[in-house]
């Protein structure tokens, strides 16, 4: 098990991060979360470039090209090269004294690693989920490493073993703590459009192309909290859960047993061509 920091890779036990890092004092850093499956890294390219959008929101100055750079020599000195594995990268603004603002100068804090973890080739398990208060910030669209919101609320799913929570803000559904979310009626797919409140997932492009290439008509508005009843299907997307039926949300009730909406299973049988 290795990982990169800052130029070098080496073993978990021997990297080192200040801590008066940025990332470590005030959540101020961005990451990524990546999977290499068959045949190599899963949309690389679209996972690291929203990195880069990412870092220039919030002005860190670096560039990602080194971490494209960096990636098979960690996967090679991490023996993952030929394995399914699961990849995270995280830059912070860097060390500095604490202040608020941003220190001028100095250079981010760049951690990787990878670690084995398998994700199935066929439709992943239908998921069950609450509902819960999405209290988060107003740049959802940021990918913060400061995750508060999206964990309490996770956390709240698994004590109610449920597997996800699908947040609602104003009476709006926005996405999942840690997914995308979309709905099914009468053949049309409805998903929140990419604004302020939800984070543009690659896997939430994903499944807009395909609904474009299987001509499955799309609207993107958000979903009210008392329309879930009146939908045919659900289903949530996201690097780690692909493309998941929803079996169950908040108190409504798709489906008591292993069924899969038509749209949502097309969906998910295109999503497991694009790994061949
Ligand atoms: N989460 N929305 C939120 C809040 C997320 O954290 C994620 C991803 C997504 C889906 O994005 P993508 O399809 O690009 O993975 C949507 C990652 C996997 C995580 O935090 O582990």
């Amino acid at each position: 098990e290795k990982v990169y920091v800052n130029g070098e890779i080496v073993s978990p036990e021997n990297a080192k991060i200040s801590v008066f890092d940025r990332g470590f004092l005030f959540g101020d850093g961005i990451y990524e979360v990546m999977v290499q499956l068959e045949n190599g890294v899963f949309y690389k390219k679209a996972h690291l470039d929203r990195l880069q959008d990412n870092l220039k929101k919030i002005g860190i100055d670096y560039n990602v090209e080194e971490i494209d750079h960096q990636l098979q020599p960690l996967l090679k000195a991490s023996d993952l090269t030929e394995s399914s594995c699961l990849i995270y990268i995280q830059v912070t603004r860097g060390t500095a004294p604490r202040k608020h603002s941003y220190p001028k100068g100095i250079p981010a804090s760049v951690m990787m690693y990878a670690l084995p973890y398998s994700l199935p080739t066929v439709n992943p398990k239908h998921m069950k989920a609450i509902l819960e208060p999405d209290f988060r910030w107003h740049r959802c669209d940021i990918k913060s490493i400061s995750l508060l919101g999206n964990i309490m609320a996770n956390e709240a799913a698994m004590s109610a073993n449920s597997d996800e929570a699908a947040l609602v803000r104003d009476g709006m559904i926005s996405e999942g703590s840690h997914t995308n979310i979309f709905f099914v009626k009468n053949g049309t797919v409805i998903t929140h459009p990419a604004d302020k409140h939800i984070l543009n997932g690659i896997t939430r492009m994903i499944a807009l192309k395909l609904c474009n290439d299987l001509d499955i008509p799309v609207i993107e508005r958000p979903v009210a909290e008392n329309e879930i009843e009146h939908m045919d299907e659900a289903f949530f997307t996201g690097t780690t859960t692909q493309v998941a039926s929803i079996a169950q949300l908040g108190d409504h009730i798709f489906y008591n047993n292993d069924q899969v909406g038509d749209i949502t299973k097309k969906l998910q049988e295109s999503f497991a061509q694009l790994r061949k």
